[in-house]
């Protein structure tokens, strides 16, 4: 499973870059709002660090806005990729900058059912909440189980983007379901680099390399 971050904050990509993890950047109105940066300006910024697959969220409601949105949002870089939001709106969007070439994250996706739509309208990415459909008493994992087994069964080309990601068991779930990608959030990777036995386990290493007076 590719990881992706989901922020817009620039250091936090930098640095969880220099981890050698990250495949692409997922970010949404609210990360941007939270970096507080010019929005085409940022989005250039962060194709240039990542190199990989970056989603940029469109803000029309209309599908004729939305296209045209999409268009100047994937002239910033050639690895943009544009967040539709689902809705019958969004699928005519979806299904247009498919054969105009132009990659789509189809987002705010909360059940299987619109997940096979965006997929049968040509999104490249489906991104399923999971978070937020835990946080109303849903198992958003059971989403993301039914959408991987969905785009199986009929050999889709779309990847499911685990989205909305609160804590490292959504990511671990999300991998052994075989979502193609998960997107987290800067302080879940942190989280999930940690484990009390290995820092425990290197105090003790340095502290016998310590009595053995060991040198390299
Ligand atoms: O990628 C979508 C994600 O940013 C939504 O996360 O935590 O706002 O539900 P959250």
């Amino acid at each position: 499973m590719k990881i992706f971050l989901d922020t817009a904050n620039i250091e936090e990509i930098k640095e969880a870059v220099s981890w050698g993890i990250v495949r692409g950047v997922t970010t949404n109105p609210t990360l941007m709002n939270r970096a507080k940066a010019d929005y085409a300006t940022s989005i250039k910024e962060i194709c240039e660090i990542v190199k990989g697959p970056v989603s940029a969220e469109v803000l029309a409601q209309d599908s004729e806005g939305m296209v045209k949105e999409a268009q100047k949002l994937s002239e910033i870089d050639k690895h943009v990729n544009v967040k539709i939001p689902i809705s019958i709106e969004g699928l005519k969007a979806i299904k247009e900058l498919s054969a105009l070439g132009i990659k789509t994250n189809c987002t705010l996706i909360f059940s299987a059912n619109q997940a096979l739509l965006a997929a049968s309208a040509g999104a490249t990415y489906v991104s399923p909440f999971i978070g937020r459909l835990d946080d109303t008493g849903n198992d958003g994992m059971e989403v993301v189980a039914d959408i991987v087994q969905i785009l199986e069964n009929y050999d889709f080309k779309t990847e499911v983007i685990a989205a909305s990601i609160r804590h490292p068991m959504h990511v671990l779930e999300a991998a052994m379901l075989g979502a193609d990608i998960a997107t987290v959030p800067f302080a879940v990777l942190q989280k999930m680099v940690q484990h009390p036995l290995t820092d425990r386990g290197i105090k003790l290493f340095l502290e016998d390399a310590k009595k053995a007076g060991l040198k390299i």
